[in-house]
């Protein structure tokens, strides 16, 4: 077990202003605070070598959980190991074993070339020159940053600093990765690049991975295990493909045509249980549907026949709708 936690809690004494000046005077002399449960009895453990998601709806624990993971922030009660060790009482032996990716801010120094901030790690890390040397070359070929290894962070576009930043979390090797949230506000190549390397990290080195997302293809893509947590408390530990044959059967399929549409009902007659809904002038359809029971390209034949295909496309249901079908036991 590389990553254990063991009814894990921590809970956040948040304080109370009251409104007007009588309350910002009463914020000084006598604070009132209420708690916040934001990880609640957490039990899970990965082993070594898993890529496992770890996803809930905004505000549900995440981000606290991967904090007290890499020991910025101790658990109120409840154990975490990572490695063998607890977190927050070792921060630099732990921080050895892994590397970390917060999607919404950076870790690279802001004025100097990227390539400085990689050689400030490798003495913080102590790593080898030989070591360093053969990660970083390799680093900066699988991400293709060759193009902005000598501009400051502040240069980057949002794209090249992700990468960046994903480089800088494993100079050193780790054991470990913890990713929160890597490709947001990302576009669809960079995003795709980025997967794919995780994935690859996953397979070649073993990397065991922790990722946290909103977007369910980089769960697709890079994990096979999901763990759900919901207001602080685990609600789903398993298979992905679990989860989605079961709550995430509905995909959509929009067609656009370079003509109007004019005889969806006649050409949809024979499926009376699908729904479809006419996109705006009519010139696009698009089509509810069941992943198990229609296939996305019969669909598309039963346009592209007779009409001049402009573009298609398939709606995935997205992670968060799954959580609310998980509860209401929709499917
Ligand atoms: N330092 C803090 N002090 C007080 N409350 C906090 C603190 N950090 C987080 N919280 C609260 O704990 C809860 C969980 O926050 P957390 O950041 O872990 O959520 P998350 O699952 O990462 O959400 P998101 O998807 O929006 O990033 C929230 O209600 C948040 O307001
Ligand atoms: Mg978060």
């Amino acid at each position: 077990m590389i990553i254990e936690t063991t009814n894990l809690n921590k809970t956040f004494k948040q304080a109370v202003k009251k409104p007007g000046l009588a309350g910002a005077l009463k914020h000084l002399v006598s604070q009132e605070y209420v708690s916040k449960e934001a990880v609640k009895d957490i039990n899970f453990s990965i082993n070594e070598g898993e890529a496992v998601a770890y996803v809930g709806p905004n505000g549900a624990g995440k981000s606290t959980t991967i904090k007290m993971m890499t020991g910025i922030l101790h658990p109120t009660s409840g154990k975490i190991q990572v490695c063998g060790i607890e977190p927050y009482k070792k921060r630099m032996e732990n921080a050895k074993n892994i590397g970390v990716v917060f999607g919404q801010r950076t870790q690279l120094w802001w004025d100097i070339p990227i390539r400085e901030t990689y050689a400030l790690l490798k003495d913080i890390y102590e790593i080898p020159e030989q070591i360093y040397k053969d990660q970083l070359d390799m680093l900066v070929t699988l991400l293709e940053m060759e193009e902005f290894l000598y501009l400051p962070a502040r240069k980057l576009s949002l794209g090249q600093r992700m990468r960046a930043d994903l480089a800088a979390s494993l100079i050193h090797k780790p054991k470990i990765l913890y990713l929160d949230e890597p490709t947001i506000g990302l576009d669809i190549v960079i995003k795709k690049k980025i997967r794919t390397f995780l994935k690859e990290l996953n397979q070649n080195s073993r990397t065991t991975i922790l990722l946290t997302t909103h977007d369910l293809e980089d769960i697709e893509d890079i994990c096979e295990r999901i763990v759900i947590i919901d207001k602080g408390s685990l609600i789903y530990d398993g298979n992905l493909q679990e989860v989605k044959d079961t709550y995430a059967k509905k995909r959509a399929i929009t067609i656009e045509a370079t003509t109007k549409i004019s005889d969806a009902n006649q050409r949809l007659a024979a499926y009376p249980e699908l729904e479809y809904e006419m996109l705006e002038n009519n010139n696009g359809i698009k089509i509810y549907f069941d992943r198990f029971e229609y296939r996305a390209t019969m669909l598309l034949n039963l346009f592209s026949q007779d009409y001049d295909i402009l573009d298609f496309k398939i709606d995935e249901p997205k992670i968060e709708s799954v959580i609310m079908k998980m509860y209401t036991g929709k499917l």
